[in-house]
């Protein structure tokens, strides 16, 4: 089973009277707990991707399966119900609540999760610790470094233990330091996970930290480059 597979896909904005094609016949597999990495040029369409594998947005034309269900026979309650089940979205911004605290920022999907307040604080607590924060948990985002709030941000995406984590240029806003900190921490998160990491990224230094590398270019796919036999890698582990 592929955690995502699109068929076809095709997406244009309208702006005003002019049209904007963003993607079109985009058809791709992303294989099972590996890191993907989206590279293509600024413009290229690597956002607009993201959020259609992420149920954020929907194509025009195509199908999205995510977790072997085809996205578009749900509902706009039913696909955020199941975003919130699924999927992980670390977001180039950050897209922290400023109002809550790190901890609160992080046990918010816990949650929406319906999870119980003591698993909570414990699943919270464990997750600060993952990211080298367990000291930090009372701060808010105004108080924390770029490369702190990213971390945050990770852990939240993480908190649910979501099987397909969505990153949308993760690094763009961190120095070249902090960006390589933060890939080599999601790079052994994804691996003790198991999950699927998806990254958009038009910087090398995440590329080289790629399984698979679909390129990107004006909308289009340019080609894909596999890198690693995953599944053998880990049985030889
Ligand atoms: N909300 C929008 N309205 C109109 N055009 C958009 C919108 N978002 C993106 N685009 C256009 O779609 C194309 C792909 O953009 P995007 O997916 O953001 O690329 P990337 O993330 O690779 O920089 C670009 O031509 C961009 O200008
Ligand atoms: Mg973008």
């Amino acid at each position: 089973m592929h955690p995502v597979s699109l068929r076809k896909i095709a997406k244009v904005y309208h702006l005003d009277a002019v049209t904007v094609p963003a993607l079109a016949e985009v058809s791709l597999d992303i294989r099972p707990g590996v890191f993907t990495v989206l590279s293509g040029p600024s413009g290229s369409g690597k956002t607009t991707l993201l959020n259609l594998i992420g149920c954020i947005d929907r194509p025009d034309e195509g199908e999205v399966i995510v977790a072997d269900q085809a996205v578009q026979s749900m509902s706009d309650d039913a696909l955020s119900d199941f975003r919130a089940r699924h999927i992980g979205f670390v977001f180039q911004t950050f897209n922290l609540l400023p109002v809550l605290t790190a901890f609160e920022n992080i046990e918010y999907p816990l949650v929406l999760a319906k999870m119980p307040a003591a698993a909570r604080k414990k699943r919270v607590l464990e997750l600060l610790d993952a990211v080298g924060l367990a000291e930090r948990g009372d701060s808010r985002p105004g108080q924390l470094s770029g490369g702190q709030r990213q971390r945050v941000a990770i852990a939240r995406a993480l908190a649910t233990a979501p099987k397909l984590v969505l990153a949308d240029e993760p690094t763009a806003n961190l120095d070249s330091q902090t960006g390589a900190a933060i890939i080599a921490l999601m790079r052994k998160l994804q691996r003790e996970h198991d999950a699927s990491f998806v990254f958009s990224s038009h910087d090398p230094q995440v590329r080289a930290e790629a399984d698979d590398v679909i390129f990107i270019r004006d909308g289009r796919i340019a080609g894909v480059e596999q890198r690693t036999a995953a599944t053998q890698e880990r049985a030889a582990s």
